[in-house]
């Protein structure tokens, strides 16, 4: 069992040199075990083509190593030079205008553009040859952030091409393509590979099949750009970790994808930043501006624990005010604590603070860290020092454990409800988000798991809402499961073509479910139907005329008469986006069925289960009571009466 630690992200390109040797003994000093570097510094490891200058970095790893810290290695190739896009102008992106994206801040790369590709081949082999064997190099980050600043699309011509290459290896000839696409429609029929055009500056919206496609290919151009950098690293540098840091609420690749060429899987949680450019509305960004999402973070932690197949570490954590979002106010006291603790909690080994010390200089010098910009410690840096304290006299350790509730997750889904929201308001996060809150609001451990058969087996509750397109191998995955499924609204509503399924919605799924959809209406902000007879409950924004075959049973049903949600067998359909009262009473109902222990915990308390280690984390305003939770259990860390942004923690009796 991994024992958990903490760790920071350093810069010392940043500062003189004789800052290092200090600042790697004050890091030991709080305990931190892990120093990330290196990742943005391509021109100070090559400031003219072919001109390494590795001398500095050996010394930084050097010290640090020397200090007792375990090194992050970053590979720069988020950051290419400008005396490479000098060189190469075409490796910029375009965006859906058809404008560069510029030289001048971070990310200004095409991923299809293969000579830019080389050039990363080039400065991996390198550093990787440098310091692969380097004692003090435990780990590799990839890239920095792949598609942050919307950058996974490029509408380059080495795009169009590499999209082209790619349908004719999907579809081997034309009219293969022209089917799947329904091409007939509005006469956009082709003749050859070669007529394809990319999805944009169309006169009106593009074919949502050729959008779906573009939107695969796009993020198989991310994950390939990934796979040589990991095989570079593998070589030079056997046994050591490869992680990528991947980011909150962004959808625009198949993470799992990627995660399948990682050891472990990262990603940088900016709780406060997150929750101000999230969806929520006013009145709850207002109440937990401080303390940020209380499912927020939790959900990526699971998600990203699948992604990389049971490991994860945070890569950046925010430790104070950021600089990025809409408002961007100081975490309450005790938050940043807090946050740390949730992701020991979900089983992160690592938890990595964003960044030692504040830069004075460039973007994001309004973007706190642990130290000041003139080094003295500010409050995160106390923080830091407390859990890494704390660590080590709970003995903290990742032993999680499959959870009975697994919610499916699926970038495709993704994908395809951005192309064609119907309602412009549905997004498939945000969703899956209000699941997975109100599951955790039952007291409930949640794995979030990929649509693949064999993340179903072993569980006892199954939430699949809106994956657009069902297929044999899932419905009998979810047949054979012996778990309590809710699918709907959107479940299986096309194909993988992106085209209404033959049978109708849901598809495949109707043999598991006995209803079909009829017919879907999209209701604007503020409508709403009435369901049964259960306080408060409505559907919103989405629903579904369905017609129950005769093996389904209608157990609750709309003001008007339809059905809302049916059952046949263990398996349930929800025709509609349910309201808050709604999805809380379906999801008790389900977990009941399924043989689940549920809680009803407010609003702002959660639980988390490491093993037999729980985890109670207040994100409110006043104190909590345990004792109903606790019972007679003592308590590791924490108070009975647990306060504002209290973590408790406890054995469970087994
Ligand atoms: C992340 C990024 C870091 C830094 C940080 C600021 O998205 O990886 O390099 O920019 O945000 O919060």
């Amino acid at each position: 069992m991994t024992k958990q630690s903490l760790g920071v992200c350093y810069y010392p390109e940043h500062w003189p040199e004789d800052f290092w040797a200090v600042d790697a003994r004050r890091m030991r000093e709080i305990g931190l075990t892990y120093v990330r570097i290196g990742e943005f510094a391509w021109s100070r490891l090559e400031p003219e083509s072919g001109r390494y200058d590795f001398d500095w970095l050996a010394r930084a790893i050097g010290v640090l190593h020397e200090a007792g810290l375990s090194v992050v290695l970053g590979t720069p190739t988020a950051t290419p030079p400008k005396w490479l896009v000098d060189k190469m102008p075409d490796m910029l992106a375009l965006d859906a205008q058809g404008r560069p994206r510029q030289f001048g801040s971070r990310r200004h790369y095409c991923f299809s553009y293969e000579p830019y590709a080389r050039e990363c081949e080039r400065i991996v082999t390198a550093l990787a040859d440098a310091f692969g064997l380097h004692p003090g190099v435990a780990a590799w980050q990839t890239d920095n952030e792949y598609g942050c600043h919307d950058t996974v699309e490029s509408y380059s011509s080495a795009a169009r091409d590499a999209f082209r290459n790619w349908c004719q290896r999907k579809y081997g000839d034309i009219a293969a393509l022209n089917r799947a696409w329904g091409n007939v429609f509005w006469s956009m029929e082709l003749s050859s590979f070669d007529q394809i055009e990319l999805p944009n500056l169309t006169v009106t919206e593009a074919n949502p099949a050729c959008l779906l496609d573009f939107q695969r290919f796009s993020s198989d151009q991310v994950v390939a750009f990934h796979r040589r950098q990991v095989e570079i690293i593998g070589r030079y540098s056997p046994g050591r970790d490869i992680l990528h840091n991947f980011m909150g609420a962004f959808t625009a690749f198949d993470h799992f994808a990627l995660g399948r060429n990682l050891d472990v899987a990262a990603w940088d949680s900016y709780p406060l930043g997150f929750l101000e450019r999230s969806n929520r509305d006013e009145a709850f960004k207002r109440r937990f501006m401080r303390v940020g999402d209380p499912d927020f973070q939790a959900f990526h932690h699971d998600l990203y624990r699948a992604c990389g197949q049971g490991r994860f570490w945070i890569m950046e954590q925010q430790p104070g005010a950021v600089n990025w979002a809409p408002w961007n106010p100081l975490p309450a006291e005790g938050a940043v604590r807090l946050w740390t603790f949730e992701a020991f909690a979900a089983g992160a080994e690592v938890v990595s603070f964003f960044r030692w010390r504040q830069a004075p200089f460039a973007q994001e010098q309004m973007h706190e860290g642990l130290l000041l910009p003139d080094s003295e410690p500010n409050e995160a840096y106390h923080v830091a020092a407390v859990v890494a304290r704390e660590l080590e006299a709970i003995g903290a350790r990742v032993e999680t454990e499959c959870a009975d509730v697994a919610l499916v997750f699926d970038y495709e889904s993704a994908f395809a409800w951005r192309i064609e929201p119907q309602g412009q308001d549905f997004a498939f996060l945000d969703l899956i988000l209000d699941f997975y809150g109100a599951l955790r609001r039952l007291g409930l451990n949640v794995d979030v798991v990929p649509p693949a058969p064999e993340a179903l087996a072993r569980r006892k509750l199954i939430v699949a809402p809106a994956l657009f397109a069902s297929s044999a191998a899932l419905t009998e995955a979810l047949a054979e499961s012996g778990a309590v499924v809710l699918l709907g609204p959107r479940s299986g509503s096309k194909t993988e073509d992106f085209q209404i399924p033959p049978q109708l919605p849901p598809g495949a799924f109707r043999s598991l479910v006995d209803v079909a959809v009829h017919r879907v209406e999209s209701l604007r902000p503020g409508a709403s139907i009435a369901v049964g007879d259960i306080e408060g409950a409505a559907l919103l924004r989405w629903r579904e005329i369905v017609a129950a075959g005769a093996e389904a049973e209608v157990l609750l049903r709309c003001s008007d008469g339809a059905p809302a949600l049916t059952r046949r067998d263990r398996f349930h359909y929800l025709a509609g986006l349910p309201n808050d009262a709604l999805r809380a009473a379906v999801l008790r109902r389900l977990a009941t069925d399924a043989g689940l222990a549920i809680l009803d915990l407010p609003e702002h308390i959660r639980l988390r289960d490491n093993g037999p280690m729980r985890y109670v984390f207040n994100y409110g305003e006043s104190d909590f009571d345990l004792s109903a939770i606790l019972r007679d259990a003592p308590l590791l860390l924490g108070e009975r009466r647990l306060p504002p942004c209290g973590v408790a923690l406890f054995r469970q009796p087994r």
